[in-house]
């Protein structure tokens, strides 16, 4: 069997998972949360709460990865022993599972980011745009299968020169992309009322339960939790490395971006609604997010005459940036066990499971109105955090101590006089799996 691949530095770790955690979620969801729940309030929340609840769980899936050095449901096993191996390798498929599921329905999101990114190139060299972007049928299919074609090309071509070469690449485009249409937004009429409601939190909202319980779901989504994307990604990092500082890193990262891209579409919605776009309905809610992306956006770029296509391309090739940096790491979860446990190559598994979800995409643009909303929740509410809290408990209850710490201890020798080591074991032991849960009821009620 070919060598297992590794990403070949701390950097190209640290950028291929920070482009897993950043996505639609954190330029998209994250704003769009932060809007509709009281500001600057909700930032707060769920900064706190990434620290104090996604963190911890984002180091049980990378130590359980990094320790097998193998895919979701080898690792799994492994830490499982005899009697727990069963239940192991369930949690590793289901993994799998959910991470398809949510493939197939953020390639057909990503495909929208990308009809509109060539709408806009085609409307810049005066082809006509309604063939990019319109609402057909045809349209959402043949994007999605585009976005499913690069999603496939760097997955296939490996772990250093696929998705460590183009989540190295296009990190850093994106942070710099958001920056720029930030201090281009803030310059325009309408900005800074969306700056104030940005920064001015309001508190009273901070006691309402679903002001926390969004906050919790955005930071596991962000974060990639719960569908065993971190923990291959962690199975291909040196056991010389210290692997609670990458993942503060990595955690620090997905806040950070996440805060910028409120920088950016909160303003642009209030320069949106100072141009006359809509973006509250009758009864003072903010409308639907794929409105808003879809709709609005859209219209406070034509209302900027000529600067407006620009401005769009960089704000279309900016998610389907994020898009793509999330979406490979989703495939990679399947692909790395038909490579790891079933010994099928990597470019073949590629293509042959990335064509299945693809061809499951179709059936969820076929069945939209039925299937959308009921795979969204179902991998996100329900599987996220039910396997969230399988983690916990194999890394709290079922993976021996000692065998734990000495995990730990390569790439940090010091572990044991660390305050990590102190709070983290009985966090995850306790802590993490009892407020997934109340989370997990929640979706349930
Ligand atoms: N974290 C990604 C985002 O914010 C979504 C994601 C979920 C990626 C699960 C991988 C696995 O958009």
């Amino acid at each position: 069997m070919a060598a297992r691949g590794e990403f070949s530095s701390r950097t190209a770790f640290v950028l291929a998972a920070s482009g897993s955690a950043i996505g639609l979620g954190n330029i998209w969801g994250f704003p769009i949360k932060v809007a509709s729940n009281g500001g600057g309030a909700f930032v707060f929340t769920y900064i706190i709460l990434t620290f104090l609840l996604a963190y911890p769980i984002l180091m049980a899936e990378l130590l359980i990865g990094r320790n097998a050095k193998a895919d979701t449901v080898k690792s799994m096993v492994k830490i499982g022993g005899k009697k727990s191996r069963g239940l192991g390798a369930l949690t590793g498929y289901w993994g799998m599972l959910t991470a398809s599921l949510i493939l197939s329905f953020y390639a057909i999101i990503a495909g929208g980011m990308l009809s509109h990114a060539s709408g806009s190139v085609a409307n810049l060299v005066g082809l006509p745009v309604n063939w990019f972007v319109n609402d057909s049928m045809l349209g959402t299919i043949v994007f999605c299968a585009a976005f499913f074609v690069l999603t496939i090309g760097v997955v296939a071509s490996g772990v250093a020169s696929g998705i460590e070469k183009w989540s190295t690449r296009l990190m850093p485009l994106l942070i710099l992309l958001i920056i720029a249409l930030i201090v281009y937004i803030a310059t325009l009429p309408g900005a800074s009322e969306g700056w104030a409601i940005y920064l001015q939190p309001d508190f009273s909202k901070i006691t309402e339960p679903s002001l926390v319980l969004d906050a919790l779901g955005q930071a596991f989504f962000s974060l990639s939790l719960g569908v065993g994307t971190m923990m291959v990604y962690g199975s291909y990092v040196s056991k010389s490395e210290n692997l609670p500082k990458l993942g503060a890193t990595v955690a620090g990262m997905d806040i950070g971006i996440a805060v910028l891209a409120g920088m950016l579409v909160i303003p642009a919605m209030y320069v949106a609604q100072y141009n006359g776009v809509v973006i509250f309905d009758d009864k003072g809610q903010l409308l639907q997010s794929t409105d808003l992306i879809f709709n609005v956006m859209p219209s406070l770029f034509s209302s900027m005459g000529g600067t407006g296509i620009i401005v769009s391309l960089i704000f279309f090739v900016l998610m389907s940036i994020a898009a793509l940096t999330s979406s490979i790491s989703m495939l990679e979860v399947p692909v790395a066990y038909a490579s790891d446990s079933l010994g099928i190559t990597r470019k073949k598994s590629a293509w042959l499971i990335g064509l299945g979800i693809f061809a499951f995409s179709l059936v969820i643009i076929f069945n939209s109105a039925a299937l959308f909303g009921l795979v969204v929740n179902f991998a996100t509410e329900f599987s996220e955090p039910l396997i969230g809290i399988l983690f916990c408990i194999f890394v709290g209850w079922i993976w021996q101590r000692n065998a734990l710490l000495a995990e730990l201890k390569q790439g940090s020798p010091d572990m044991e006089n660390t305050l990590f080591w102190k709070i983290w074991p009985s966090y995850v032991r306790f802590v993490c799996p009892a407020i997934v849960l109340v989370l997990l009821l929640r979706s349930f009620l």
